[in-house]
C-alpha cells in the first residue's frame, strides 16, 4: 500500500485549519528582561503553551545582562505570563513550561557568554532533543544588532553545522533608521543567516483584523469590483494611541512617530489595502504584490501642506492631566522629535491613480484606535431633492483593526416617514459577536510562524528598504522644520485638519 494514503480519510494533511506543532526547538530571546519580552513575548509563549501549540521539546532561553539563575529568570517569566497573558494562567501549563526555561547571563560584547549559549544549545540537543533547531529573537536596541549578529557568526550559532536543524533570526523594527542603514543591516544579516532564515517582525501583520483584509478583498465578490479609482474617493488609515511615550524616552526621542509607526505598520496597512490579488497565498506571492504597491507610492510635491508632524503639549486625557512631550522624563527640552505624523501619499498605478491615501499616527490622541477607511465617491447622480440628501455622506467601508475589531459599512437609507429623506446608516460586523474564539495576540501568531518556518506574515528586506525610500525624503524635509504643537487629548495639530480641508475632505472621527 502507498505510504501516502492517510490512516484517517477525513484528515487531509494539507488542511491548514488543523493545528500544526513546530519542531522541538529553542527560542532564544536577546533582551529577555526588557519591556517587549515582559509585556508581549513571554506572555505570547505562555498563551501558545496554554493552547497546546508548543512541542514537548520547546525551550525558552533568555539572554540578558542581569546576574540571574535559570530559576530567577523562570520566576520573571512566570510573573510576565501571569500579568500579560491573554488566556487564563494555569499552574499545570506553567509547570511544564517552567521546566524548560534557561538563562544565559552576559552582555553583547561578552564572547564567553555567547560561547556558553552555543554550549547550552548543544546540551539542549541531548536533554530536549531540539535537534539543533533554534530561533533567536533580537528584542534589543537596533544599535546592538550588528554586535549580536557578529557574535552569532563567530560562535556558529547562526548555522547548525553539526546537526540537521534550522537556525532562524527574528528582528524587531525599526529595521535601520533610513535606507542606507537598513541596506547595511540587511547585508550584514544576510551575511550571517541564510535569507530564508530571517524574519523581520512587523507585529501589525500578526493581527487577525489585518489578515482579514486578505479574506475581505480576495474571498468575496462584493468589494473587489469597486476597489479602485473609479469608485474610491480616498483612503484614510489612522493609528491613534492615547498613551504617551511611557518609559521609552531614549528610544522614542531618537526615532519619532514616522520611523516608529509610519515606515512600518502604516505602510504595510497601505500595501495590504492597495495590493493586487496574489496568485496564491504564500510568502513570495504576497510579498511580491506588496512590494509592487510600495514601489508605486509617491509623495506630494507640496510637502509643506501634505506632510504634517506634531508634538504633544500638556493636556487632559480621561480626566487626568498629562505632561507635554518636552516635560517627559529624559526628553531634552529642545527636542524636535515628532509624536504625530500625517501624510498624503499617492499610488501611481492604473488602479489608484488620483486616489489620495491619507495616513496618520500619533501619541496622546483621544483614544487608542487603528482603522482603515475606504471612502467611496458620491453617487454620480441623485434623483432626489437636494434637501432630502443633505444628511447623506460618502459611502464608507471601515476596517476596524482595533479595538472593537470588525468592519462597518456606511451607506444611505431612507428615513421612515412620508418624505424621501436619505440619511447615513451603518451595518456592523464584530469579530467578538460573529465568532466564539477570542482573537489571538499578534505575537502569538508570529512567534508560532517563526517556529513553523512560515514567513508569509513577515515583510522581506526589499519591502523594508522600499519603505525607507518613501520615508527618507519626509525625514529630510522635516529635519528643516519644527513640529507643530497639539494639545494632549486632541486629534493632532490643526495643520493635519487643514491638509484634508485643502482637498475638500475631513478626517473621519473614529
Ligand atoms: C510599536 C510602537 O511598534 O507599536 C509603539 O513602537 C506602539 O510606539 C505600538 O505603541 C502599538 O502597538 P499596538 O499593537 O498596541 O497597536
Amino acid at each position: 500500500m502507498s505510504s501516502k494514503v492517510s490512516s484517517n480519510p477525513l484528515r487531509d494533511p494539507r488542511d491548514r485549519r488543523l493545528p500544526r506543532l513546530p519542531d522541538a526547538s529553542a527560542l532564544v530571546v536577546f533582551g529577555a528582561t526588557g519591556d517587549l519580552a515582559r509585556k508581549k513575548l513571554i506572555p505570547a509563549v505562555y498563551d501558545l503553551a496554554n493552547r497546546g501549540l508548543l512541542p514537548p521539546g520547546f525551550v525558552l532561553t533568555g539572554f540578558a545582562r542581569r546576574e540571574w539563575s535559570d530559576e530567577e529568570f523562570a520566576q520573571f517569566a512566570r510573573e510576565s505570563a501571569e500579568k500579560g497573558a491573554r488566556t487564563p494562567f494555569r499552574e499545570e501549563v506553567w509547570a511544564r513550561l517552567a521546566g524548560s526555561v534557561r538563562f544565559v547571563q552576559g552582555s553583547f560584547d561578552d564572547d564567553a557568554a555567547f560561547d556558553r549559549l552555543a554550549g547550552l544549545l548543544d546540551e539542549l540537543d541531548k536533554s530536549h532533543g531540539i535537534g539543533g533547531n533554534a530561533a533567536f529573537y533580537l528584542s534589543i536596541p537596533p544599535s546592538a544588532f550588528p554586535v549580536v549578529l557578529k557574535q552569532m557568526q563567530r560562535t556558529g550559532l547562526a548555522n547548525a553545522t553539526d546537526t540537521p536543524g534550522w537556525r532562524r533570526v527574528v528582528i524587531e523594527k525599526p529595521f535601520g533608521h533610513d535606507l542606507a542603514s537598513a541596506h547595511e543591516l540587511n547585508a550584514l544579516v544576510d551575511d550571517v543567516f541564510t535569507p530564508s532564515g530571517v524574519y523581520r517582525i512587523d507585529h501589525y501583520l500578526g493581527k487577525e483584523t489585518v489578515q482579514n483584509l486578505f479574506a475581505l478583498r480576495f474571498a468575496n465578490t462584493l468589494f473587489e469590483p469597486i476597489w479602485n479609482s473609479q469608485f474610491v474617493d480616498s483612503v484614510q488609515i489612522t493609528m491613534a494611541e492615547d498613551v504617551g511615550i511611557g518609559t521609552r524616552a531614549g528610544f522614542y526621542d531618537e526615532t519619532g512617530a514616522a520611523r516608529d509607526v509610519l515606515q512600518n505598520h502604516l505602510l504595510q496597512l497601505l500595501a495590504l489595502t492597495a495590493m493586487e490579488e496574489p496568485v496564491s497565498f504564500g510568502p513570495e506571492t504576497i510579498r511580491t504584490e506588496k512590494l509592487k504597491v510600495l514601489r508605486a507610492v509617491s509623495l506630494p510635491t507640496d510637502l509643506d501642506r501634505y506632510a504634517v508632524r506634531g508634538q504633544y503639549e500638556q493636556g487632559w486625557l480621561a480626566g487626568a492631566r498629562v505632561a507635554g512631550y518636552l516635560d517627559e522624563e529624559s526628553i531634552p527640552a529642545d527636542s524636535h522629535t515628532e509624536t504625530f505624523a500625517a501624510v498624503r501619499f499617492g499610488i501611481e498605478t492604473r488602479r489608484w491613480a488620483g486616489v489620495p491615501f491619507y495616513l496618520r499616527t500619533g501619541k496622546r490622541l483621544p483614544r487608542r484606535v487603528t482603522e482603515i477607511s475606504i471612502v467611496f465617491k458620491k453617487a454620480p447622480h441623485l434623483p432626489f431633492d437636494k434637501t432630502d440628501t443633505a444628511e447623506l455622506g460618502n459611502n464608507q467601508l471601515v476596517i476596524r483593526v482595533q479595538p472593537d475589531e470588525g468592519v462597518t459599512l456606511k451607506f444611505g437609507s431612507k428615513v421612515p416617514g412620508s418624505a424621501m429623506e436619505v440619511r447615513d446608516v451603518a451595518m456592523d460586523f464584530l469579530f467578538g459577536e460573529a465568532f466564539t474564539e477570542a482573537l489571538p495576540e499578534a505575537y502569538e501568531r508570529l512567534i508560532l510562524d517563526v517556529l513553523l518556518g512560515d514567513a508569509t506574515l513577515f515583510p522581506n528586506n526589499a519591502e523594508v528598504e522600499e519603505s525607507w525610500r518613501i520615508i527618507d525624503p519626509l525625514e529630510e524635509f522635516w529635519a528643516r522644520t519644527t513640529p507643530h504643537r497639539y494639545r494632549a487629548g486632541s486629534w493632532g495639530p490643526a495643520a493635519a485638519d487643514e491638509m484634508l480641508a485643502a482637498d475638500g475632505r475631513r478626517w473621519r472621527r473614529p
